[in-house]
């Protein structure tokens, strides 16, 4: 399977890198898999009963802004600390040396990649990004740069005073994230780059494109449902899928059950 794998990684003229939450894992990050996993990376709600859907909530915001800023704040503070792990700069090495196109596709929030030193421009946030804010009613469509420093209670997660406002209406403000029961969430800046996604797609269907995807759940199976798209649409995609739980797709897809980043080093050691 890793020779299968690296023979599609020697030939690829083109990349669509799609990733859900495993892909962090690596770095240190928490993935959400279930309310065990979710209460293991925040005990705090584990102790109030509190799932990551209860959690990942806009009502927060407007009912319990100073609890509600507490997760979103928490995660800010963790993500802005992270360091991408290696197998982020062996894909950008892969690209490089087979002057290769390349898109990235992730419901993740945390601006992994961006840090990672991919383009902006070659990057669709299905789920939006913690490092941009908006308005919770929202008053109007403005959405500006995450800059504010968080402050949290971990015991009781909670944020502690001054807390992030709209400039627009005086607000407390909230991450440009699509949450759960979300009607007010700001598309725009997601809509902008699925377009452009979409038009790289349609300019590169004919070639030979390797879909890798890393760390995406079947709960919310949007990452899964976007490599397997793209694998059955276009004559020359393969998707290699790398999950250490539940990596099954059908051939010719390949299927490598194991980390991302032991899956990408294995790969790497084959080129
Ligand atoms: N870092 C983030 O931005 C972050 C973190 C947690 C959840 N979320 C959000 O929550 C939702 C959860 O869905 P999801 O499918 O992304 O995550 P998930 O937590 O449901 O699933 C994580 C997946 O990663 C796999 N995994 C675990 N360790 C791995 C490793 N070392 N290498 C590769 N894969 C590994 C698991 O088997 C699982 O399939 C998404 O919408 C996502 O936006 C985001
Ligand atoms: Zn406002």
């Amino acid at each position: 399977m890793f020779e299968q794998a690296a023979n599609v990684i020697r030939t690829a003229e083109v990349f669509i890198i799609t990733a859900g939450a495993g892909m962090g894992v690596d770095s240190g990050l928490p993935d959400f898999r279930g309310d065990h996993g979710f209460w293991k990376a925040y005990p705090a709600y584990a102790r109030l009963g509190l799932s990551f859907v209860e959690c990942a909530n806009p009502q927060h915001f407007l009912d319990d802004p100073s609890f509600g800023w507490g997760f979103y704040g928490h995660r800010t503070n963790l993500y802005r600390d992270t360091v991408p792990h290696e197998g982020f700069h062996l894909i950008r090495q892969w690209i490089a040396r087979n002057s290769a196109e390349y898109f990235v596709v992730t419901s993740n929030v945390d601006g992994q990649f961006q840090k990672a030193g991919y383009a902006g421009d070659r990057i669709v946030e299905v789920h939006g990004s913690i490092h941009w804010l908006q308005c919770q009613t929202p008053c109007g469509s403005d959405i500006w740069h995450n800059d504010e420093v968080l402050d949290i209670d971990e015991a009781v997660m909670r944020a502690r005073p001054p807390l992030p406002r709209c400039s627009g209406c005086g607000e407390v403000s909230r991450p440009n994230i699509l949450m759960f029961g979300d009607w007010s969430w700001l598309q725009d800046r997601t809509r902008i780059q699925e377009h452009a996604f979409e038009r790289f797609l349609t300019t590169h269907a004919d070639r030979r494109i390797a879909v890798i995807e890393m760390g995406a759940g079947s709960a919310i199976p949007t990452i899964r449902a976007t490599s397997e798209r793209i694998g059955w649409n276009h004559e020359h995609a393969t998707v290699i899928r790398i999950n250490p739980r539940e990596a099954e797709i059908k051939a010719p897809h390949i299927s490598l059950s194991c980390g991302a980043l032991e899956g990408l080093q294995k790969i790497n050691n084959l080129l």
